[in-house]
């Protein structure tokens, strides 16, 4: 389509919705028509009064100025011959409206505006094309009020006011526009209402009984004024009250009023993460629940994995994991869909994502996401801590951005890509994302003052890791130490992607050698880590003080870097495992990790041998632990391991989200370990696959089941008194290394299989 053919609004004010409208005579019959159509702001087009589509939120959040997404819409059966009306209703989105937490408008534009082209094609095969331009005339609509972050107004007592014609937006005509490429948003199910509470402040509230992302569809028949307002939360507090304090200042307000005929409401242009929602103002002595529903909102991504067990409290977990990844894959991967933030944090991404293209098959919502990394790479290749990044400005022409690169976070650069391949198989990620990759490493190298090493910048850490201390946000881990571990992992994954591409790696393979031996010497000490390090040097870059003055160094995060990341010799190898039990056992037998450490804990435990550990704290209920939220009532992943701590009280409300995926990554261990198919990294995409489960009592069975690009992978096992049984199903194009009891190593082909062993025979560490 035409990227110049933008226009605007003459009388724009912000958050409001406007509609561009345009009649257009059709004399003579036609055989199919395409309508091409893009915004700044977010739009919904409608030909006759009829919708062109169920998918939301278009064109979708990407890096606008340099990458514009339009959608194409076959819209032929919404035409006839006479007088057709095009209509394209634009709110202010994430392009013009207020994201991420400090008041902050305005990031790409002053302005909504409107790109579109009807291509038509006659019975008589003449083709004629209507595109945006002056005649367009300009009008207000009934959703007097859209921001993601508030919430809507919708009046239906509003009567449209024709503000003009449209007049050209020459600004708009700078952003580049690409074909659409990621998933579309669509409502993805409902759920009724579980009940209504009067709470003790004597409030009315509806709970739908799941922490969720979508909006709430309200069916009223009042008099013409009438007024519906609800406001939403993900939790009731200590006393059974409303609470959504931690909202921060997204108010999530809907406000409706009624046109007194049969009215139906749901917002178009925004969307709320709740559980609750509260009556503020009801005009109904009754609430008839039937008339009240939550519709789920996500993009649209195949379900692939399936896991369930014998055990209720991990089947919640896991399903908390995978609301969590429903919640916040809305288009872009979030770290929270509710408070004034829900950006695209690459920290959260690359953590979750693993058990994320395990869920579901999230290929292509990545690729798009990717594909805004890439346009937002710093020239010095750094990647910023969201993606969109985001500015804090008032006047978009000066970017003043609200994060900075920095270790685990930016390192999403490499591991994303990394992590669809071995999922799918498709080297065309790696290709599109190399350069990216060896970028980001590039400035991993560059940054700070030592080449081997990547010290003195200020990172997010271990974030949330509780051994910091009470209400701390970073961990006690070094940064540094954290950020050369991942300088580490991401050139060896580098590595690994141009040996799949057919690269040759060898400068990187030094670069990766120098960098295991400088970590090794500035970090560990004894085939450890170095604990005291930070205490007796101090490190600056670029007169900014280092995070070094908070190393503790000996941290369980630590020692799982180590052993993840591979920076130890095999002689060490007892030493670190040992060292790693210790500092459980010091936490009195619970983790005190955070983001960085929590997702490969279990698998390290694995790795030295220790699952039953890792059984122990997937078991764990006290806090830290997965099951203290899910015995706490939890439906979605906490962003704390305590977000409502053991007397009842929240985490500080400045920071407590109910649905922030994180620590959801524990998924992955669960498909990988405990149902036990890991794909090879030499039989990406499942070509080939190891199987092997690690079966516990506590557990019972478990039932898993992959839809790989293979074909789908059906591993279960159960006890039957002393037995366990185990069933493997492996694609006709696959093959599984599966590990026998003794040790041996089978091969299997396409079919599918059965074994038994008895049950004291196994420990959980192999068949
Ligand atoms: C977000 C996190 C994110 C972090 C990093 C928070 O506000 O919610 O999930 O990764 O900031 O600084």
């Amino acid at each position: 389509m035409n990227s110049k053919n933008w226009i605007k609004n003459p009388k724009y004010s912000p958050a409001a919705v406007f509609a561009f409208c345009k009649n257009e005579l059709i004399s003579s019959p036609i055989i199919s028509a395409k309508w091409s159509i893009t915004s700044v702001g977010i739009y919904k087009a409608y030909i006759n009064g009829k919708s062109v589509t169920d998918t939301l939120l278009n064109p979708g959040y990407t890096v606008y100025d340099k990458r514009t997404q339009y959608q194409v819409f076959d819209v032929t059966d919404l035409l006839g011959v006479g007088e057709q009306k095009l209509r394209i209703e634009v709110a202010d989105g994430w392009a013009v409206g207020t994201v991420s937490f400090a008041p902050n408008r305005n990031a790409y534009a002053l302005n909504t505006a409107v790109n579109a082209e009807l291509e038509i094609t006659f019975s008589n095969g003449d083709i004629k094309t209507i595109v945006t331009d002056t005649s367009w005339q300009v009008f207000t609509t009934k959703t007097e009020f859209a921001e993601f972050y508030y919430g809507e107004t919708i009046n239906l007592l509003h009567t449209p006011k024709l503000l003009g014609n449209a007049l050209f937006d020459y600004f708009a005509a700078t952003f580049p526009i690409i074909e659409h490429e990621g998933e579309f948003v669509r409502e993805q199910e409902s759920l009724s209402p579980l009940s209504l509470i009067i709470t003790p402040k004597g409030e009315r509230v509806i709970d739908f009984g799941q922490n969720m992302a979508g909006y709430v569809e309200v069916k009223a028949k009042g008099k013409a004024g009438d007024r519906i307002v609800i406001t939403h939360a993900e939790v009731l507090d200590n006393d059974g009250n409303f609470y959504n304090d931690n909202y921060r200042q997204a108010t999530n307000r809907m406000t409706y009023i009624l046109d007194g005929s049969d009215n139906c409401f749901k917002p178009s242009f925004s969307f709320q993460g709740f559980r609750y929602i509260r009556l503020d103002e009801y005009p109904f002595d009754e609430v008839d629940l039937e008339q009240f529903r939550a519709i789920v909102i996500h993009s649209d991504m195949r379900r692939i994995g399936y896991f369930s067990c014998g055990n209720d409290k991990i089947n919640q977990l896991y399903h908390n994991a995978l609301w969590g990844q429903k919640s916040n894959y809305i288009d872009i991967p979030t770290d929270c869909p509710q408070r004034d933030e829900r950006l695209g944090w690459t920290g959260d991404a690359q953590v979750f994502c693993r058990t994320a293209a395990l869920n579901f098959d999230v290929k292509r919502f990545f690729k798009k996401w990717l594909g805004d990394m890439r346009a937002d790479q710093r020239d010095d290749g750094g990647v910023w801590g969201t993606i969109p990044a985001r500015f804090s400005t008032d006047d978009f022409s000066k970017k003043v951005y609200i994060t900075e690169p920095c270790a685990a976070w930016g390192d999403a650069a490499t591991i994303i890509p990394w992590e669809l391949y071995r999922a799918y198989g498709d080297t065309k990620i790696l290709e599109e994302n190399f350069e990216m990759m060896k970028r980001w490493v590039e400035f991993e190298r560059s940054d700070g003052d030592e080449e081997f090493l990547w010290l003195g910048r200020i990172h997010t850490g271990d974030w949330l890791a509780v051994d910091a201390g009470e209400d701390e946000y970073i961990g006690a881990t070094s940064t540094d130490f954290i950020a050369t571990a991942f300088f580490y992992h991401s050139i060896d994954l580098l590595i690994r992607t141009g040996e799949v591409l057919g690269k040759d790696m060898s400068e990187y393979k030094n670069l990766k050698d120098n960098v295991y031996a400088a970590f090794r010497s500035y970090f560990m000490e004894n085939g450890l880590p170095r604990p005291d390090r930070a205490l007796t040097e101090k490190v600056s870059s670029g007169g900014e003080e280092s995070k070094l003055s908070r190393d503790a160094g000996m941290t369980q995060t630590a020692i799982v870097l180590i052993l993840h990341f591979g920076l130890y010799e095999e002689k060490e190898f007892k030493g670190l495992a040992d060292k790693l039990i210790e500092l459980l056992d010091l936490f009195d037998g619970r983790m005190s990790t955070g983001f960085v450490g929590t997702p490969y804990l279990l698998h390290v435990l694995t790795k030295i041998g220790r699952t039953d550990i890792a059984y122990k704290l997937l078991f764990e209920e006290r806090n830290p632990s997965w099951l203290y939220s899910v015995t706490h009532g939890a439906t979605t992943m906490w962003e704390h391991w305590n977000s409502i701590k053991e007397d009842g009280s929240f985490w500080s409300t400045d920071m407590n989200s109910f649905n922030h995926y994180a620590y959801g990554s524990v998924c992955d261990w669960l498909y990988g370990v405990a149902a036990g198919i890991t794909v090879c990294e030499d039989g990406a995409g499942y070509r080939s696959f190891t199987w092997e489960p690690h079966p516990d009592r506590r557990l019972g069975h478990i039932n898993c089941s992959l839809n790989t690009p293979c074909g789908e992978i059906i591993a279960n096992w159960y006890y039957s008194g002393d037995v366990i049984h185990y069933e493997i199903t492996v694609p006709s194009s696959s093959t599984a290394k599966i590990t026998l009891p003794n040790g041996k190593l089978k091969i299997l082909n396409g079919g599918s299989y059965r074994f038994a062993t008895a049950a004291e025979k196994c420990s959980t560490k192999l068949i």
